[in-house]
């Protein structure tokens, strides 16, 4: 079993996770015994920079009992030119069980999920897909909402180069919510008519009455010039803070995937305010990625039996 993108899932499957995710929470937090794999070992593949998720990997890997060994492109023979597909075929050779891999290219999982005897799980994949933020997303909203089912979510900002925001209109659209972007018209991605969300160009009418107001980061790394004509100008426009955040329900959750560009996306009173949800979802992303290794472990075990 692969965990490759939300997209191919099916409702019933997202919420088995994030019923799982949420059941290991409670566990964990009770100090109940948890399921244990120490005859496995994952490979962390982080080809691009990462900080909540390659170590809510190792985290969630840890408690599992999962032993991990960790690498990026500098300190591995990738830095040699060894190709991806060479690397995976090392790793499998060695009886590395499963690997978790983040990198530029979209379908770089997909790539090494063909060579690789055993899960592969995606940590982010170009502008493709997040699909382990977007659980630990889902997982704060129902910690605060109870249900998807409903909500008005909207989303803002840099939604063309996000993968977080793709794994999310996938998910919370199949969970019955409905998905806002709210972006520049430079900012928004193509192919309206198959992304199941409203597009909003103004703050005003995209979080009118939100019940969640999700930013995104500002990925200058993967933006051409000219999208936007000054960080400036995008603030004055589309940042959330004390007075667009008026716009939306009262008691909406504002949420970041991080990192976050403070005093860009979201002004620093607004991210440490009473509404923000920012730290929990970094703290659930543990949980979600508990439930994955458990969910891929689990069915191999029984698939072995
Ligand atoms: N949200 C997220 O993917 O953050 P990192 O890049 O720090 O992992």
């Amino acid at each position: 079993m692969n965990f490759l993108s939300i997209r191919e899932m099916e409702r019933p499957e997202i919420a088995k996770l994030l019923r799982s995710a949420a059941s290991l929470k409670k566990d964990s937090l009770s100090g109940k015994k948890l399921p244990a794999f120490p005859d496995k070992t994952v490979g962390l593949l982080f080809f691009e920079d990462s900080t909540r998720t390659r170590v809510g990997f190792e985290m969630a890997a840890r408690r599992l009992g999962i032993g991990f060994t960790s690498f990026g492109v500098k300190g591995s023979s990738m830095s040699k030119g060894e190709s991806l597909k060479d690397t995976v075929l090392t790793l499998k050779n060695e009886g590395v069980d499963g690997l978790v891999i983040r990198h530029e290219a979209a379908g770089a999982p997909n790539v090494a999920a063909r060579f690789f005897d055993g899960p592969v799980i995606n940590a982010g994949d170009g502008m493709h897909e997040h699909p382990t933020q977007a659980l630990a997303d889902a997982t704060t909203i129902l910690e605060h909402r109870k249900k998807l089912d409903g909500l008005v979510v909207s989303i803002v900002g840099d939604v063309m180069h996000s993968r977080v925001a793709r794994s999310n209109i996938w998910l919370l659209s199949k969970m019955g919510a409905t998905v806002r972007l709210v972006a520049p018209r430079t900012l928004m991605p193509p192919y309206k008519e198959l992304i199941p969300a409203e597009f909003h160009y103004s703050l005003k009418t995209g979080l009118d009455g939100a019940d969640v107001v999700m930013t995104l980061r500002m990925q200058m790394e993967r933006m051409e010039n000219g999208l936007i004509s000054s960080l400036g100008e995008y603030a004055s426009m589309y940042q959330v803070n004390s007075g667009t955040l008026r716009y939306a329900k009262p008691d909406a959750l504002v949420m970041h995937p991080g990192p976050v560009n403070r005093g860009l996306e979201l002004d620093d009173l607004t991210v440490d305010g009473k509404q923000s949800v920012i730290n929990e979802q970094v703290e659930n992303g543990v949980y979600v990625r508990m439930a994955i290794f458990n969910a891929v472990f689990a069915s191999k075990a029984k698939k072995k039996s």
